[in-house]
């Protein structure tokens, strides 16, 4: 969208780094509120889906890159309360949402959130067993970056999976879209919170690479056996691919 101007550290995103941190600070209090109402209830149910594809296992240790306000670990540990999980997230507003979860469930030795950005990952390499980024590598200023870095902290052979909205296809569900995102999206979000920021959503999800395209930054960034899913006409995709198992040469 033409009102969105990208610098030059913006290869993919529509704002800049820190524009993007202080929307997220911005927003935090009403996020978890304003993404129930606008999804209808759905985000439960398509963070559940995502979770299963990661299929946490006792004793693993997993990585939610974009932790937010904290859903994708409580879910996590809801589908495995074995696993542990260390969450990432540029916004220390969002971040301190979901501390407060975490208490609240007393999960502290299960889980644990730091600030960090995916484009540069404080963890040696081969640490986690598992990845996971949901609505979150929308935001992010260089998409293959940020999947290099989390590749590189995956242990050979464990996999990354991707959420992320996307715009409907179709002859009858993608104008349906459009009306939804220019009439109810600012409606809701002009009670709840910020409309500039719902803007930028429904701007995001219209310039977001279409799956096909998705997959092979996916595998460009070396992950394998890159495969994706649509769910909800097409609104949400998730994605899997796998860390190859390196065979050293002796
Ligand atoms: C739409 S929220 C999604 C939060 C959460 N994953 C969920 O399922 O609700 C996107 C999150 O990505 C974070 N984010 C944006 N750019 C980031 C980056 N470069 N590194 C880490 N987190 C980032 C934002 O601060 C925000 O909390």
């Amino acid at each position: 969208m033409s009102v969105y101007k990208k610098n030059e550290d913006q290869i993919d995103s529509l704002m800049t780094a820190d524009q993007n941190k202080e929307m997220f600070n911005d927003i935090a209090p009403y996020y978890d509120g304003a993404n129930h109402i606008l999804s209808v209830g759905l985000d439960h149910l398509w963070r559940r889906e995502a979770v299963k594809r990661l299929d946490p296992k006792e004793d693993h240790v997993y990585l939610d890159v974009g932790c937010g306000t904290g859903d994708i670990t409580l879910e996590i540990l809801r589908q495995n309360k074995a696993s542990r999980v260390i969450g990432i997230d540029t916004s220390l507003g969002m971040l301190g949402i979901g501390w407060k979860k975490i208490r609240q469930y007393g999960l502290e030795s299960q889980a644990s959130f730091r600030e960090g950005n995916c484009l540069c990952l404080e963890f040696p390499d081969n640490s986690f067993d598992g990845a996971i980024t949901v609505f979150c590598i929308r935001n992010v200023t260089d998409r293959k970056k940020a999947f290099s870095e989390m590749v590189r902290v995956l242990k050979p052979g464990s996999m990354l999976v991707v959420m992320e909205l996307t715009e409907p296809m179709g002859l009858v569900m993608k104008p349906l879209f459009r009306i939804y995102a220019s009439t109810v999206m600012p409606l809701v979000t002009k009670i709840m919170s910020s409309v500039s920021a719902y803007k930028y959503l429904a701007a995001s999800m219209e310039t977001f690479p279409k799956p096909e395209n998705m997959k092979q930054i996916m595998t460009d960034s070396g992950l394998t056996n890159v495969a994706y899913s649509q769910m909800t006409f097409g609104i949400v995709t998730v994605y899997v691919g796998l860390k190859d198992i390196i065979t050293k040469t002796p």
